[in-house]
């Protein structure tokens, strides 16, 4: 007990500085090693920096899930997906390699690329209907998925792929701007390219780590309607918070696999557009095999 209560004034102390530092840890503005809700060191940290804000904004994320999918009888599915969040963002960034010191930079894809986006992008919002893009359809979640509020934010989907041009286009401009960020790395083996999504108002995405190999990843902003910035939060490698906020053009590089990310501040205004392009670098056999054990 004594030594509870020790631990509890060392630990407040140490909110304080870092909140006069005007930078925050984990579990400050969203649940992210720890559930605050159920937790009350991390209760203390989030009330120290944003009061009760945080706290009701998050009960009320959690709360929408339980209320959807408790229709179908499948509330546990949020416990879970959330646990699952949790640990996985407690137990993975420390086991990674890390290959830049900070974890993120912000850049913007090439000219030509930008214009290949925005031509593809042209064709779906010209059709707007009221003030989301017409037509584009919900992106399924797993049921109970705790990365989207989608049960009050549907987030929506506008395949880039059925573009091979820009497609092929986008994977080569954010492949050479990586070797530029990253250039301890041989090559960079494509992942994955998705989107591009579109969230909508009041949109959260959990903060979270990629699984790999979504390892050196790419944000581009491709269209927003929006009241203020909407950030992203990222952690560096040190453990601070940090926003990033992007305009049409503009991308985030991030080592998704460490680095934590996400959108805790729920979206002000109709829509943001975004591609997410991950490669997994290689490195030749010398430095491979002080590589693999880690990843
Ligand atoms: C999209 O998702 C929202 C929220 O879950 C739901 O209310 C809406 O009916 C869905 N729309 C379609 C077309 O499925
Ligand atoms: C893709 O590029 C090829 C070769 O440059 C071109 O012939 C084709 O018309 C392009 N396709 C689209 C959909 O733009
Ligand atoms: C790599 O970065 C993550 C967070 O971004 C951090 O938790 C981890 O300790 C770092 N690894 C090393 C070896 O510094
Ligand atoms: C990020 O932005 C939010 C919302 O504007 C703000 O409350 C928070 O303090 C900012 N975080 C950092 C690390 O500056």
């Amino acid at each position: 007990m004594i030594t509870a209560v020790f631990f509890f004034a060392l630990y407040s102390r140490w909110i304080i500085l870092s909140a006069a530092d005007d930078q925050y840890g984990v579990d400050t503005s969203f649940p992210i090693h720890h559930n605050f809700l159920t937790q009350s060191a991390q209760l203390d940290a989030t009330k120290s920096v944003f009061g009760h804000h945080r706290i009701q904004t998050y009960s009320e994320f959690f709360s929408g899930c339980l209320r959807y999918y408790g229709k179908m009888n499948k509330a546990y599915l949020c416990h879970q997906h959330e646990e699952q969040r949790l640990t996985l963002n407690k137990m993975q960034p420390r086991k990674m390699t890390n290959y830049t010191d900070v974890g993120f930079v912000k850049t913007k894809v090439s000219d030509d690329v930008w214009k290949m986006i925005q031509q593809f992008w042209k064709k779906h919002v010209d059709r707007v209907d009221g003030n989301i893009p017409w037509g584009l359809h919900n992106e399924s979640w797993p049921e109970g998925n705790t990365y989207t509020n989608h049960w009050t934010s549907p987030t929506k989907l506008v395949p880039i792929m059925v573009d091979p041009n820009a497609t092929e286009a986008i994977y080569k401009d954010v492949e050479s701007q990586l070797r530029v960020w990253i250039p301890q790395a041989t090559s960079f083996r494509r992942s994955n390219i998705y989107g591009i999504r579109v969230y909508t108002s009041g949109s959260i995405l959990a903060p979270h780590v990629d699984r790999d190999p979504l390892v050196s990843s790419a944000i581009i902003n491709v269209d927003q309607r929006v009241v203020e910035p909407w950030p992203l939060e990222a952690y560096d490698h040190e453990g601070r918070a940090h926003n990033l906020t992007l305009l049409p053009g503009e991308m985030i590089l991030y080592e998704s696999h460490s680095v934590l990310h996400g959108r805790p501040f729920a979206l002000q205004g109709e829509y943001y557009a975004n591609i997410f392009v991950h490669f997994k670098p290689e490195f030749d056999p010398v430095q491979a095999s002080n590589d693999n054990g880690e990843l």
